[in-house]
């Protein structure tokens, strides 16, 4: 059997009595639409992360788009970002009509290189997106200090690093908003799509409120500039809500792979993922690093195990990009990364003899090389 790089259906026969509880509560409630799931999960979720409000919304795309109207980000405006990140952070900010400015990211961890943020800054810029990528979080603190000497707005994109903290503060309760994903393979996966806002700013709430609602206060009455349908759905709602309580459950799964690569990998001449001083990793991908990595998969093909890349094209040489006029050579570690990084499988169901044939199959095709 094929060894998937992520799997829900071990978790599914783990919890299934409380998934299918979850769609009956639903379906027996007599409300299909924003109902209590919703507002529960909505409650919780912002509970969960001390933040003062949270907008269930459709997707994680959407999440980080509404973020960023509800701040007032639109046409004219640059967001600076990465490009090591999954295209829909960079499609979110182009269908607000803003433009999305691209910095390097650090070789050793592949985050934002925060550095290189102040050099990219113009009048025009309005917003700093960093992408918390693979389950670890960026560094703050100094965009904090530009946003504040620059009066920007700053989002957090999450959708891979819920319940990650870096000093203390967790993934999405530092920003003007936050943005997460609930795609199925997330840290916290619905069953299907989901998404969400956090945010402690009034103004931003009740934006979000209306911009998911078709830019509706009261029913059938649209006020301002007219929003979407981007309602999160209240089965995915009510699964979440079961989920969220064992997320930290998750997280600690998740920790206990990552350990098992690392002893098992160690002595390979694999990158393993780096953790940053203060942070605490949640792995929502295990992403290694070879320079023949080419041929390293080539070589696991036998083995029948499934590896990803997260990502193999960084999004400004995307042709959907070409527009943004970058070069190849523009960001040179994120382009050096997309040729040798892969990831290996990683969910907090994957059991131990599974992962030690993963190990050795590595091991073997290194040593093969
Ligand atoms: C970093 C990042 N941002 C945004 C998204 C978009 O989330 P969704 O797939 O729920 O729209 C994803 C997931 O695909 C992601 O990994």
């Amino acid at each position: 059997m094929t060894t998937l790089v992520w799997d829900y259906l071990q978790e599914y026969e783990n919890e299934r009595a409380d998934i299918l509880d979850a769609v009956e509560t639903v379906f027996s409630s007599g409300r299909l639409v924003l109902g209590d799931s919703v507002r529960g999960f909505e409650e919780e979720f912002a509970a969960y992360h001390g933040a003062g409000h949270c907008v269930g919304v459709d997707n994680g795309t959407n999440a980080i788009k509404l973020a960023l109207q509800s701040l007032g980000v639109g046409p004219g405006d640059e967001v600076v970002t990465v490009s090591n990140t999954a295209a829909p952070t960079v499609v979110a900010i182009d269908s607000v009509g803003a433009t999305p400015v691209f910095v390097d990211v650090d070789p050793d961890t592949y985050l934002m290189d925060t550095d290189q943020v102040a050099a990219v800054l113009t009048p025009r810029t309005r917003c700093l997106l960093p992408v918390h990528l693979y389950g670890q979080c960026v560094d703050l603190a100094p965009l904090e200090r530009l946003a504040a000497e620059h009066d920007l707005l700053l989002v957090e994109d999450c959708a891979q690093a819920h319940g990650a903290r870096r000093d203390g503060r967790l993934a999405g309760t530092t920003g003007d908003a936050a943005a997460f994903s609930f795609y199925p393979t997330k840290v916290l996966g619905a069953y299907g799509d989901g998404g969400a806002v956090l945010t402690s700013r009034d103004d931003a709430h009740h934006a979000l409120r209306r911009l998911r609602y078709y830019g509706m206060e009261e029913r059938y009455y649209v006020v301002g500039t007219p929003g979407h349908n981007s309602r999160l759905d209240e089965v995915q709602a009510e699964i979440l809500r079961r989920k969220l309580r064992r997320l930290d459950g998750y997280v600690a799964g998740r920790r206990a792979v990552a350990r098992r690569y690392e002893e098992g990998l160690a002595d390979t001449g694999l990158v393993l993922p780096r953790t940053a001083a203060g942070n605490e990793h949640v792995y929502y991908v295990y992403t290694v690093r070879h320079p023949r990595r080419d041929a390293v998969i080539e070589a696991l093909r036998t083995y029948d195990i499934e590896l990803n890349i997260s990502y193999p094209w960084p999004v400004h040489t995307m042709t959907g990009f070409a527009h943004l006029g970058y070069r190849p050579g523009s960001l040179p570690v994120t382009e050096e990364l997309a040729g040798q990084i892969f990831s290996l499988p990683m969910y907090p169901a994957l059991a131990p003899d599974v992962q030690d044939k993963v190990i050795s199959a590595v091991r073997d095709v290194l040593a093969g090389l």
